[in-house]
C-alpha cells in the first residue's frame, strides 16, 4: 500500500473539528477508497486547551498556521480558519508556496485571492481543493470542473445561502413578516447576530464570483456583482407571487449574454412549479444551464459542520487518490494565467420579465397613467391587477404589473415616470422574474 497521507488541519471549529470526526471515525472506508490511509498529522487553532470532543493528542499542535503550512510533516494543509486575510491567507500562500497541496472551504478567500492563489498552485503543481467553499455539502464544483467536460454552460443560477433561504421558506409558510422571521433566524442559530452579510447577499455574491469563473473561464469578479438583499421583501410581494404562480427566493445568477457575462445576486420570482422553487429552509441548491445537457439541478445541505466535512473530505480523498507526477485539472478549469478578464455586461441591459407592485392613491386616472408610462418605455404587459384597498387604506390601493419579457432600463424608466408624476404612497417594488424549468 502506499505511504499514508498526511493532514494538517488549521481551524478546529465547526467544520475543522468535524473532519477531524469524520477522518477518524471512517479512517477504515477511506483507506479502502483511496488505497491509502489518511492521518491528520498536524493541528493549529487558536487555544490549544478548548475541548474539540476529539482526542487530536497524536498530532503536533502548532499556535501559528503559517507555521503550520511552512515546517509541519504534512502533504495536504486544510483550511478552515475562514476570513479573506490575515492567518488564512498568509498559511493558504506559504502552504502552495511549500508545494503541499491545500484544501479549503474558504469562500471570502477565493473570491478575492482566488486567482493569485492558483497561479502559485499550478505553478507548484500541487492541488487547490475548495468543495465546500460553494453550497456547503453540494459538490457543485466537481461536476462543473470534471463532470460537465465539452458542455458549455449559458447560465449558473442557485439558492446559496441558507439563512436567506430559510428566512422567505417562513415569511411564505407561516404569513409572518421579515422581522419576525429573521429573529427567530437568530434564536435557532441560523442567522449570525449581526445577519447584514447574509441577508444583504455578501455571501451568495462570494460563492456566485467562483460559479461564475468556473462556468466562463474568467478571472474572478466578486467586486462587480449586481446585488440586492431579501430585507425589503414583504408579506404583500409574496401574497402577489402566489397568486401569480411564483415562489420568492435569493438567488445569484450569472449569465452570458451578448454584451457580457450578468452577475447578479437578488430576490427574483420563480414558477411555483420550477424544481428549485421546491427548495425549502436552510437547503441550498445550484442549477447549471449547458449547451449539451440542458439544465441540471444539484441541490442538499449548505452548511453545517458534517455536511461541510464531506465535501472537504471528498477534496483530500482526491488528493490520496491523485498519482504523483500526473498533471492535475487546472484549479478554475482553465488554466489560471488563461482566464480571460471579465468582462460585464450592464445591468440596465438585463432582459427579462418583472414584477412592479406599486402603491397608488385611489383616484381616477391612476391606472391609465400607469399603463401609459409602461406604453411609452415599450413594455408589454403580461397582467395588470388593481387590488381593493384594505379598509383601513381606502384612500390608496395597490396596482400589481408582470411584464413580458423587457428590459431593466425600460422598467426603471417607466417607474421613475410614474414616481414623477406624483401617484405614489409608497416606495415601488420592483422583483425580477427568472426562467427556471
Ligand atoms: N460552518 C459552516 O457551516 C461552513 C460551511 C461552509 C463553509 N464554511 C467555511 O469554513 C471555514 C471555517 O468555518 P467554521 O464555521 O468552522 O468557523 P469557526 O467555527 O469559527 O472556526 C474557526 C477556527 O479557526 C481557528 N482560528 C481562528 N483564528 C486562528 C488563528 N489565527 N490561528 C489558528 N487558528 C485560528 C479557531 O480557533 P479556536 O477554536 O481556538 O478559536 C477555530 O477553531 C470558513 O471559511 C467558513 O466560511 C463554513
Amino acid at each position: 500500500m502506499a505511504e499514508a497521507l498526511r493532514v494538517g488541519i488549521a481551524g478546529l471549529g465547526t467544520v475543522g473539528a468535524s473532519v477531524a470526526r469524520v477522518l477518524r471515525d471512517k479512517a477504515a472506508e477511506l483507506t479502502r477508497q483511496c488505497g491509502r490511509d489518511i492521518v491528520v498529522t498536524a493541528v493549529s487553532a487558536r487555544d490549544r486547551k478548548r475541548d474539540r470532543g476529539i482526542d487530536l493528542s497524536a498530532a503536533t499542535w502548532f499556535d501559528d498556521p503559517v507555521q503550520m503550512a511552512e515546517k509541519a510533516d504534512i502533504d495536504v494543509f486544510v483550511e478552515l480558519i475562514g476570513g479573506d486575510e490575515g492567518p488564512a491567507r498568509l498559511a493558504v500562500k506559504a502552504a502552495l508556496e511549500a508545494g503541499r497541496h491545500v484544501v479549503t472551504a474558504n469562500k471570502a478567500l477565493l473570491a478575492k485571492h482566488g486567482v493569485a492563489l492558483a497561479e502559485i498552485a499550478e505553478k507548484k503543481g500541487v492541488l487547490l481543493n475548495y468543495e465546500a467553499a460553494v453550497a456547503g455539502g453540494i459538490p457543485v464544483i466537481k461536476t462543473m470542473r470534471e463532470a460537465m467536460a465539452g458542455n458549455a454552460v449559458t447560465r449558473v443560477f442557485g439558492i446559496l445561502n441558507g439563512t436567506c433561504n430559510y428566512i422567505l421558506t417562513r415569511m411564505e409558510a407561516e404569513g409572518i413578516s421579515f422581522d419576525a422571521c429573521l429573529k427567530d433566524a437568530q434564536r435557532l442559530g441560523y442567522a449570525e447576530a449581526d445577519p447584514t452579510f447574509d441577508i444583504e447577499g455578501h455571501d451568495t455574491a462570494h460563492k456566485l464570483s467562483i460559479l461564475t469563473s468556473l462556468a466562463f473561464g474568467t478571472k474572478i469578479a466578486a467586486n462587480d456583482i449586481y446585488m440586492e438583499g431579501i430585507s425589503n421583501i414583504s408579506q404583500a410581494d409574496i401574497r402577489a407571487a402566489a397568486d401569480l404562480g411564483y415562489r420568492i427566493k435569493l438567488l445569484g445568477v450569472a449569465q452570458r449574454t451578448d454584451s457580457g457575462i450578468e452577475q447578479r445576486v437578488h430576490p427574483t420570482m420563480v414558477p411555483t412549479a420550477s424544481v428549485i422553487a421546491q427548495v425549502h429552509g436552510v437547503t441550498n441548491a445550484v442549477a447549471i444551464e449547458t449547451d449539451i445537457l440542458g439544465e441540471l439541478l444539484l441541490s442538499g445541505p449548505g452548511a453545517g459542520g458534517n455536511a461541510t466535512a464531506s465535501a472537504v473530505i471528498g477534496d483530500i480523498a482526491d488528493i490520496a487518490k491523485s498519482r504523483p507526477g500526473f498533471q492535475h485539472a487546472p484549479v478554475f478549469g482553465w488554466p489560471a494565467k488563461e482566464l480571460k478578464p471579465y468582462k460585464k455586461a450592464r445591468m440596465r441591459s438585463h432582459a427579462g420579465g418583472y414584477f412592479i407592485r406599486l402603491t397608488v392613491h385611489d383616484r381616477t386616472g391612476v391606472f391609465a397613467a400607469i399603463a401609459k408610462r409602461m406604453a411609452d418605455n415599450d413594455i408589454s404587459l403580461e397582467s395588470i391587477v388593481q387590488q381593493a384597498a384594505a379598509p383601513e387604506t381606502q384612500a390608496q390601493k395597490t396596482v400589481i404589473l408582470v411584464t413580458h419579457e423587457t428590459t431593466e432600463a425600460a422598467v426603471r424608466k417607466a417607474v421613475e415616470g410614474i414616481t414623477k408624476d406624483g401617484h405614489l404612497t409608497d416606495k415601488p417594488q420592483v422583483i425580477r422574474i427568472e426562467r427556471a424549468e
